[in-house]
């Protein structure tokens, strides 16, 4: 069958099955153990308590639609696109490069680029990582008031969220200096950041695949000249994370402290390299080895377990499904793990930036709807905020719940048991819904008769039949969180691939970079050109007027 046979058998399946309730689904008793994978397995995860199971029996999906994506899976060539990437093939066609972020989480394994062992200077630097980490966290490498008791990386976007998220999420594995993160050039940001840190024990890490970025380097002149008021010798107390390594020369930071990569790890990929390094120095090399470990037992399972078993290829299927053949437009990431509150924001950038494509790899217009809309937000705080248009609103959100079986409080753990009492809840909710005979009895119990009551039940129905799956896993470790990543990856990756895109390029943040550049000077007083639009015009006016 070809690809666009398989999308209007979809379109036909979605039309068959949408009028049926997915609750009704579960007359088939083993529909949970069906809809579900467990990743690595029992026996395989026992040693490391890895074992993580992903739910997707509360979708609409039955046996003939997971059959139909697959082949849908099959036939956009996915296995053959995935071992060219991990080959490293030139797969991100409009950049000319090879994907190969893979690569620096699996220091041992061996991968050639055009026939050149890419290895050697993976593991290099990783050494080097781990030399530099070790010396700042035992006080080898001091502040020029002392050990170094905090870190400050000023990166955005791929340089940011990554170790951002991840040192947020791993905050029980703490044991090195504490780590902030400057990403916006709003001032606020880095006045905010600097106000209680002592120029004379700080780290300061820029973090800048190109060195170019503007936010970056005017985050990181300013920061210079923080301490630069302070300590004799800033460049000293200066580290550097690029590819660019004759722009850190020039930005004066010594070649012992700047940790190189190549231009096949892209920006959104990289926090498993030289980008990682905050994450390393605040829980240390050998936990840092554990995340790496994490992502690297997700590529060999993604490489070599079936489609119908293999948890990224059934995480991109079900979100194509919703997607792009349900329609829905947004996709909530809710995870309920305060600790990840940042995994949404990470995984906008790296789903949004990656698939928000309007044309296919060969330059056509695209005939699906690509990349949806990613967003989201702890629970249960979202549940006081944003549920409210989940469950009763007119769009239908597809929701994406994680949840750890254990927190890392055990004194804590009758919050514990309210937070999956609350996330367990969520999804039934969404499922099961409230229909209007339900909705009467509680409007009558609460006094109302007549009409009154008519009207205030209606007020009190859930639709249900709403979409979720739950990813859960014992625990938040670094294994885990590298598990969690690369799942992620490779689900961006697949469904990229089956709509047919390039997924490691971004051409569209380029325009409104171009535009600040040429604006900046107007708000500086310059000669507005004549073709200036009016409303532009008018916000500089606004700005000049406050003065
Ligand atoms: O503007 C988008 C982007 O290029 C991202 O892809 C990247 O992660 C981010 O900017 C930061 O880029 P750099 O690491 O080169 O400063």
């Amino acid at each position: 069958m070809t690809l666009s046979t398989i999308w209007d058998r979809l379109d036909a399946q979605a039309g068959r099955v949408s009028a049926r309730a997915i609750a009704t689904l579960f007359h088939d008793r083993n529909r949970a153990a069906a809809f579900s994978v467990r990743f690595p397995g029992p026996s395989a995860a026992a040693a490391h308590g890895e074992e993580m199971l992903f739910d997707f029996s509360k979708t609409n999906i039955d046996e003939d639609t997971l059959e139909l994506l697959i082949e849908l899976a099959i036939a956009a060539g996915v296995q053959a696109r995935r071992d060219a990437m991990f080959a490293g093939r030139r797969i991100n066609e409009t950049e000319g490069r090879a994907v190969l972020h893979t690569a620096l989480r699996n220091p041992e394994g061996k991968v050639a680029l055009d026939g050149q062992d890419v290895m050697e200077g993976v593991r290099e630097t990783l050494l080097r990582m781990r030399g530099f980490a070790r010396e700042v966290r035992g006080g080898g490498i001091c502040g020029q008031g002392g050990p170094i008791t905090d870190v400050v990386n000023i990166g955005i976007g791929g340089s940011d969220l990554g170790p951002a998220m991840a040192c947020l999420a791993l905050a029980p594995f703490h044991d090195g200096p504490r780590c902030h993160f400057i990403s916006n050039v709003d001032g606020a940001h880095a006045a905010d950041t600097l106000k209680d840190l002592d120029p004379e024990t700080t780290l300061v890490i820029v973090a800048s695949k190109t060195f170019t970025t503007i936010e970056t380097m005017t985050n990181a002149e300013t920061v210079r000249g923080w301490m630069a008021a302070r300590v004799s010798d800033p460049g000293a107390q200066f580290a550097a994370l690029s590819s660019a390594l004759d722009r850190t020369a020039d930005f004066g930071i010594a070649p012992e402290r700047v940790f190189g990569f190549e231009d096949w790890v892209g920006g959104r990929y990289s926090m498993w390299g030289p980008i990682g390094l905050s994450l390393m120095i605040a829980i240390g090399p050998e936990r840092f080895d554990d995340f790496l470990a994490g992502g690297a037992v997700m590529d060999a399972h993604f490489r070599s377990a079936p489609l119908r078993s293999n948890l990224p290829v059934l995480l991109a299927l079900v979100g194509l499904w919703h997607a792009q053949v349900l329609g829905h437009a947004t996709r909530a990431v809710l995870p309920y793990d305060q600790r990840l509150a940042r995994l949404p924001a990470y995984l906008q950038q790296l789903e949004m930036e990656s698939n928000g494509k309007s044309v296919t790899m060969s330059g056509q217009a695209v005939s699906r709807p690509t990349g949806p809309v990613v967003w989201g937000e702890p629970g249960t705080n979202g549940q006081h905020a944003f549920y409210q248009l989940i469950h009763q609103g007119t769009q239908v959100v597809p929701c994406e719940f994680l949840v750890a079986a254990r927190g890392h409080e055990p004194e804590l753990a009758h919050h514990h048991r309210l937070l999956l009492a609350n996330v367990l809840a969520q999804s039934k909710a969404l499922m099961e819904g409230r229909g209007l005979e339900a909705a009467r009895a509680i409007a009558e119990k609460a006094g109302f008769v007549g009409d009154e009551l008519d009207r205030q039940a209606r007020h009190r129905v859930f639709p249900g039949n709403r979409p979720s799956t739950t990813l859960i896993y014992p625990q938040l470790t670094p294994r885990m969180l590298g598990q969690i990543v690369a799942l992620y990856e490779h689900r961006v990756f697949t469904e990229g691939v089956i709509l047919g895109i390039n997924s490691f390029d971004q051409w569209g943040v380029e325009l409104g970079k171009e535009l600040a550049k040429s604006l900046e000077p107007l708000l500086a007083g310059g000669a507005r050109p004549e073709a200036l639009d009016g409303s532009t015009a008018q916000l500089l006016d606004f700005v000049a007027a406050a003065g």
